[in-house]
């Protein structure tokens, strides 16, 4: 069972905490690139692992992340004006660039160099796959940047969403370790929704609700395989990839494309989940990408402006006690993500780890939660965390079914390692 001490140490994320100085030491999504358009685009407020920082596109395209508010008087830049190449604030017009130096102050003369010391916080951005990342770790220690397979094809190949969970990162990620529940929580969806009909797969995974778990450390986190019998003697593996330090790969299922989740925190108690649909060889096809933009699969539709979802907490998730009373879905909640989300957020902002019982399916889990605490050890020393390295990054969730006798790591390892541009191992 674990301590409240140990509970504390891996979901709090701020500043100087043992996770918070871990998770800073990636690279972390926290905007769609379209949220920042242009050059001299409004500003947007970016929360992000507990800090209060503005993220701005300067006149020469160059992104900014600073702190939110203005080191006069404290006033939100979020009102400011991005204006050439800085933010000016609406209060006394105070101006800050990229890198949170203040290049402008109107209230005292030039000569004075009392603008040269006024610096606010700023951490490095990069824009890569369609998002604007951040590095809010020591500069010295700044990775690579990120080089999951998803991050790696041409933009047709790929869809991405963010919606905002109101969880803790960690029990959010979580239930993407843990594929057990796909079977109960997402059985009705599975021969329903589009992005996941279809498949020999789903099959195995009704017919068999009690998978049985074997995994393996790799060099960039772990390798989940979920094994459930299938036909002619042999197993169905689903091998889920868990990568440093929150991302998941969802194993595909017949021929869609795959599922991928990036779960980073807003705060201790919110945290963004980024949901993307990739295929390593093709273009993802009309229909699948009207899909999700119409919040199918791991997708949800939104509250119009923003990227809460239109199914959300204050609106008990609109459940339908008559579909799930009748067997179309064992909670009511309508789609995968917001299936996950409700049984997520309904643990509490952080759940409470003291109190639970732990089975042989959640083995994912508590691997994984073994190797942060590792990381996290490491990292407050200095030292070497795993998965910053891009070629440990590069794996790919696989489905298939295997001889009994074969481990699903060397049965699956040509789908697991397979370069760029194959089709994926499925079922
Ligand atoms: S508070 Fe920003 S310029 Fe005064
Ligand atoms: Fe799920």
């Amino acid at each position: 069972m674990m301590s409240r001490e140990q509970n504390d140490q891996l979901s709090r994320v701020g500043p100087g905490t043992p996770m918070g100085r871990l998770l800073r030491r990636y690279w972390a999504p926290f905007l769609l690139a379209s949220e920042i358009p242009e050059p001299d685009c409004p500003p947007v407020r970016a929360r992000l692992m507990g800090e209060n920082l503005v993220c701005f596109r300067d006149s020469k395209g160059r992104i900014g992340l600073i702190d939110e508010f203005c080191a006069h008087r404290g006033v939100s830049l979020w009102f400011g004006q991005n204006e050439e190449c800085g933010l000016r604030c609406p209060y006394h017009g105070w101006k800050y660039d990229i890198t949170g130096q203040c290049v402008d102050l109107p209230s005292e003369p030039e000569e004075s160099g009392f603008r040269n010391n006024i610096k606010l916080k700023s951490y490095p951005c990069i824009e890569k796959a369609g998002l604007i990342w951040a590095y809010l770790g020591p500069p010295e220690l700044q990775p690579p940047p990120p080089a999951l397979e998803w991050t790696e094809v041409a933009a047709p190949q790929r869809f991405v969403s963010k919606r905002l969970q109101e969880c803790n990162f960690l029990q959010a990620m979580e239930g993407g370790i843990d594929s057990s529940h796909v079977s109960w929580l997402h059985g009705a969806e599975l021969n329903s929704d589009p992005l996941f009909k279809g498949s020999k797969g789903n099959e195995y995974n009704e017919k068999d609700r009690m998978p049985l778990f074997e995994v393996e450390e790799f060099a960039g986190g772990l390798l989940i395989g979920a094994r459930r019998n299938a036909e002619g003697e042999k197993y169905y593996w689903r091998i889920t990839p868990w990568i440093m330090p929150w991302y998941t790969i969802i194993p595909p299922r017949a021929g869609h494309p795959l599922g991928a989740h990036a779960w980073v925190p807003i705060d201790d108690e919110t945290c963004w989940a980024w949901s993307i649909n990739y295929h390593p060889k093709r273009a993802l096809t009309k229909a699948e990408v009207s899909a999700m933009q119409d919040g199918e699969g791991i997708h949800v539709k939104y509250v119009p402006g923003t990227f809460i979802p239109l199914a959300n907490k204050a609106n008990n998730y609109l459940m339908d006690r008559a579909a799930q009373q009748h067997g179309h879905s064992s909670t009511g909640v309508d789609g995968i993500a917001m299936q996950d989300a409700s049984i997520q957020e309904s643990m509490g902002a952080i759940q409470d780890r003291t109190h639970e019982h732990l089975c042989a399916t959640d083995k994912g889990i508590v691997m994984a939660r073994r190797m942060l605490l590792r990381a996290a050890k490491a990292a407050a020393e200095g030292g070497a965390v795993p998965a910053t390295d891009p070629a440990a990054q590069r794996v790919r969730s696989a489905s298939a079914e295997l001889a009994k006798d074969v481990p699903f790591t060397q049965g699956a390892k040509h789908g697991l390692y397979a370069p760029l541009g194959t089709d994926p191992l499925s079922v």
